[in-house]
């Protein structure tokens, strides 16, 4: 097949984050002929590294039809515990906390090789396919569009582990000139994209280590961490983290943080952090902290994390998301989800531009809406998980007076309330993210619970229409498109509107447990081909006007030509 060398997107990097935007474009109906996406790796990484796929994720990829099949693939954790010296303080029930607010109140454990497997599959039948072994050396902005310099490193120039050796190319043979409107750095921590766009990356790094280890133990039935449960344990400063693997409950992961004192390496240099292993730095203190035999080591890294956000997700033709655009503690499991929420936010804006769904305003308010809305959230990200992480892992007399007297007497007891317990639930699974502050946001209207810039409150449907099939409102959620919601009866004028933007609409039997969601009757909800609300409409009699000119005006207003 002849490379393409002029593309409407070109995407650097096939991780989590690279896939998804692949597949988002691809489901919105542009066709694979008009996207290339490329990875320097002329083979795919086999390493587990981020484990948690968070429910707000799994609600994402029922617009994929990918959620049965990534569930069907790895282990629902349904609760978390804290560990303090030893002792048990505290178990947080997902299944508990979330049970009215998603179909998943559980964190979902699958290797991240596995879950880019499964997106890679889809890509494929889709007739997408990764070209491997093709790094974007730089690029330049043409105003018209950009011109990327790509080098092709699966010839005779490939090192044993399959990854392109750096220097024995020959650059007349092995580069190309690939022609793209719109391009989009999924490149990881250290993208070239980000340097090609020439934005900061403000931040620092952690002074601690962080090492991962996928390990098989043969304490079943006796450590009581074997339960299938996360466990959050500390002992003084030191942090140990233990996801489960599976149903055996045998194969687990563990997250903790080396001896800060052997640490130096501040530049990040694979060979100092190499000296690390598994046997001598980590089995002494988890045997100490968890209690746990370690029977075998699958896997062991060494890696030193950052905290950083990128200035501009977005200049001009160019954008950034995943690790390429915001790096944080892995503590909390939400680096990788939150690379998968960047795309999905950013592909319906990019699928709208190339489809002429927008108008000239339109365009530019999109692109900025997608700079707008995810950066604000990765920047509130790494300021939680940083303050999170720097008090547990912090030293001195306070910090531990704090965290074995202080911590163990109140967080029980908060966990008692159901609203912390949500409030945790929430802001981990991701489902707590809205955009009411972004440009595509109505103004906002007084106290109202549900807001433009919302995710729609999940209920289920206790419809009597069992040939619809619907168990949830989210069983609409079936294809990446605008659509329309209304619970209790829509008005004449909203079907025949609905008609003729050829948009869904659909119509669930008002019940009055909606109103505990916040959900109003006959409402006219606009929800974004991502998933979030565009527009809440109060209908029927008492509304201060139509909500067909309601609909009309935003679509005006924000530039959209549906
Ligand atoms: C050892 C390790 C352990 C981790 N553990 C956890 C964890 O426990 N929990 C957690 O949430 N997160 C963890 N992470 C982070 C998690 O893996 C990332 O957040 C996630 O992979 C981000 O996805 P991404 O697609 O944005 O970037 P990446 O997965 O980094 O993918 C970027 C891709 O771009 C390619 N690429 C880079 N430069 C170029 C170029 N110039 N041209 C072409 N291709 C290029 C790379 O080959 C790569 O495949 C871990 C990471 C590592 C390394
Ligand atoms: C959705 O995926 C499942 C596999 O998980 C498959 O059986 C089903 O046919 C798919 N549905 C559609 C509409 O493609
Ligand atoms: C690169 O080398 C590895 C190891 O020899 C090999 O398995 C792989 O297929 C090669 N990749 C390409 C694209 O030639």
């Amino acid at each position: 097949m002849t490379p393409k060398n002029k593309v409407d997107i070109l995407i650097v990097g096939a991780g989590p984050t690279g896939l998804v935007l692949a597949l988002s474009l691809l489901k919105q109906g542009i066709s694979p002929s008009s996207i290339r996406i490329i990875d320097k790796y002329a083979t795919t990484i086999s390493t587990s590294r981020a484990l948690a796929t968070q429910a707000r994720t799994l609600e994402l990829y029922r617009s994929f039809n990918l959620t049965d099949e990534l569930l069907s693939h790895g282990h629902k954790v349904p609760a978390v515990n804290l560990w303090m010296r030893g002792k048990h303080q505290a178990r947080l029930s997902q299944s508990e906390a979330g049970k009215e607010l998603t179909p998943y109140p559980f964190m979902f454990v699958l290797a991240q090789d596995k879950h880019e497997r499964i997106l890679e599959k889809a890509l494929n039948e889709h007739g997408a396919f990764v070209e491997r072994g093709v790094e974007l050396v730089d690029f330049e902005d043409q105003d018209s569009h950009i011109s990327a310099r790509l080098l092709r490193r699966n010839g005779p120039n490939n090192n044993t582990d399959g990854h392109g050796t750096e220097d024995s190319y020959n650059e007349e043979t092995d580069t190309e000139i690939c022609e793209t409107a719109y391009l989009v750095g999924c490149d990881g921590a250290h993208s070239a994209v980000r340097h090609g766009m020439k934005v900061n990356f403000e931040g620092a790094p952690y002074k601690q280590l962080f090492y991962v280890a996928d390990i098989e133990t043969d304490s079943h039935g006796q450590s009581p961490i074997i339960n299938g449960e996360v466990h959050v344990t500390f002992k003084g400063a030191n942090l140990v983290i233990f996801f489960p693997y599976d149903d055996k409950h045998r194969c687990g992961r563990l997250i903790g943080m080396l001896d800060p004192r052997k640490t130096d390496n501040e530049d990040n240099n694979p060979a100092a952090d190499r000296e690390y292993s598994f046997d001598d730095d980590v089995a002494p203190s988890v045997r100490d902290i968890l209690d746990l035999n370690v029977v075998k080591v699958n896997w062991f890294s060494a890696y030193r994390v950052h905290h950083r956000v990128a200035d501009q997700f977005r200049t001009g033709r160019v954008f950034l998301a995943g690790d390429a655009a915001h790096i944080h503690s892995p503590v909390g499991g939400q680096g990788m989800n939150t690379g998968v929420g960047d795309t999905i936010n950013l592909a319906w804006k990019l699928a709208s531009a190339l489809k002429g769904h927008t108008d000239s305003t339109g365009d530019e308010r999109l692109f900025d809406s997608y700079n707008i809305e995810r950066r604000a959230f990765a920047l509130q990200l790494v300021h939680t998980t940083d303050r999170v992480f720097t008090f547990a892992t912090a030293e001195g007399l306070i910090a531990d007076i704090i965290r074995n007297w202080i911590v163990p007497t109140v967080v029980p007891s908060l966990f008692a309330f159901q609203g912390v317990r949500e409030f945790m639930f929430r802001t981990v699974s991701q489902t707590r993210i809205n955009y009411r502050n972004s440009p595509l946001a109505e103004e906002p209207r007084g106290t109202d619970p549900v807001q433009s810039g919302d995710r729609l409150p999940w209920v289920v449907i206790s419809s009597n229409k069992p040939e619809e099939g619907r168990d949830d409102n989210y069983d609409t959620f079936n294809a990446v498109k605008w659509q329309v919601h209304v619970y209790g009866t829509p008005t004449e004028s909203l079907r025949q509107w609905c008609g003729r933007k050829k948009i869904d609409l659909d119509v669930f039997d008002w019940d009055e447990k909606y109103t505990a969601s916040g959900l109003g009757r006959d409402t006219v909800y606009l929800l974004r081909p991502d998933q979030y609300l565009a527009v809440v409409a109060p209908s029927g009699p008492g509304a201060a006007e139509e909500a067909t000119e309601r609909l009309d005006r935003y679509l005006l207003e924000k530039g959209l030509n549906l």
